[in-house]
C-alpha cells in the first residue's frame, strides 16, 4: 500500500517560497495518490501525472531561481538533479499509458525521490544562507 507524505518541519529549508512550494508538492502527491486509488481510469491517470510533472517542473525553475540570486555555488550539480528527475518522470510517464499499475510504483518512487531530496540536498542548499536570520 502506497504512503502518503506527512508534511513535517524536516522538510523545511528556511527559505519561505520554497518551503510553501514544498508544501504545496506534499499536498499534490497525496491528492492525486487518493485520486488515483479512487479512479481506476488510466486516462485520468497519465493527465495527473503530467499535472504533477508539470509542477515538479516549475517548483524545480522557481527553486532554482532563487538559489541563483542568492549566489549558491553548486546551482549546476542540484540543477542536474532536478532535470534527472523530470527526465526519468517524463519516461515512466509513457509507459503509464499501457501498464495501470504503473502509475502507483511512479508516485512511491517520486515520494522517496522528495522526501530524500527535500531532507538532504535542499537542506544543505540553504542552510548557508540561513546564518544570521
Ligand atoms: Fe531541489
Amino acid at each position: 500500500m502506497i504512503q502518503k507524505i506527512e508534511w513535517s518541519k524536516k522538510f523545511l529549508t528556511g527559505n519561505r517560497e520554497v518551503d510553501l512550494q514544498h508544501q504545496y508538492f506534499v499536498e499534490l502527491i497525496n491528492r492525486i495518490i487518493w485520486e488515483i486509488l479512487e479512479q481506476k481510469d488510466d486516462i485520468y491517470h497519465s493527465l495527473l501525472m503530467e499535472e504533477l510533472v508539470m509542477y515538479a517542473d516549475f517548483h524545480f525553475k522557481s527553486e532554482e531561481n532563487i538559489l541563483y540570486k542568492l549566489g549558491y555555488c553548486n546551482l549546476e550539480k542540484h540543477k542536474k538533479l532536478h532535470r534527472d528527475l523530470i527526465d526519468e518522470l517524463s519516461a515512466r510517464i509513457i509507459n503509464v499509458k499501457t501498464m495501470s499499475n504503473t502509475t502507483i510504483k511512479l508516485i512511491d518512487f517520486l515520494v522517496q525521490w522528495f522526501v530524500n531530496h527535500t531532507i538532504t540536498v535542499d537542506i544543505i542548499s540553504f542552510e548557508s544562507f540561513n546564518k544570521g536570520k
